[in-house]
């Protein structure tokens, strides 16, 4: 997808904060909507792609709902991209990849959180964080069945460019056949 390429080339070379900070909308288990930020951490034909713990908020709705919706702000270049799509899961040869590229507090601080469930206290939290540190002393740290990548197939692309006036311009990139449907959307 050519423009979304050039779009995020550019928003990283105009060295924001975070240009792949993302919002990530899913659907919970009972219909109702949630969303959070999370990092973008790869990109292709096949589809927008980010690391979690499946076990999760997130994870849990992307077991029931599999679809999703992204969105990236860049406030000093006036633009927004929304990306809709299917989701499934990254293959374990990406999520081992990835895992193995972080440091190895973050991983450590993965195994030990159990992301998005109640904790008696912030004590409890770094126990478990010290507790798996004790655990893999000397050897590399495994990555948990239970954490890994999800992508988001590129189906409704949106790209929005904010203009003088509020004369901004929208336009729509949808999946058709081998291709994309363009379309003009009013601001
Ligand atoms: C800048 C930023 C980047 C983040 N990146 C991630 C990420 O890549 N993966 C992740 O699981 N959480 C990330 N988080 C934390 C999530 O926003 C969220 O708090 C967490 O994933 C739990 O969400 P859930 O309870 O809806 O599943 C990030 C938060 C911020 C502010």
């Amino acid at each position: 997808m050519p423009a979304l390429h050039a779009w995020m080339q550019e928003a990283t070379e105009t060295s924001l904060p975070n240009p792949n900070a993302m919002t990530l909308a899913t659907i919970d288990p009972d219909g109702r909507p949630s969303a959070r930020i999370v990092l973008l951490r790869g990109l292709d034909e096949r589809g927008a792609v980010f690391f979690t713990n499946r076990e999760s908020r997130k994870g849990l709705a992307l077991e029931t709902n599999k679809v999703a919706a992204l969105v990236f702000h860049w406030d000093p270049m006036e633009r927004q991209i929304r990306i809709e799509g299917r989701v499934e899961h990254v293959s374990e040869a990406e999520s081992d990849a990835y895992w193995q590229s972080r440091p190895r507090g973050s991983q450590l601080a993965a195994r030990a959180s159990l992301q998005s469930r109640p904790i008696v206290n912030r004590e409890a939290f770094e126990k478990a964080c010290r507790e798996e540190e004790a655990r893999y002393e000397g050897r590399n740290v495994e990555r948990p069945s239970h954490w890994g990548g999800y992508r988001v197939s590129l189906e409704r692309i949106e790209f929005w460019h904010g203009m003088n006036s509020r004369m901004h311009d929208r336009i729509t990139y949808r999946r058709a056949n081998d291709g994309w449907e363009l379309e003009r959307l009013s601001p």
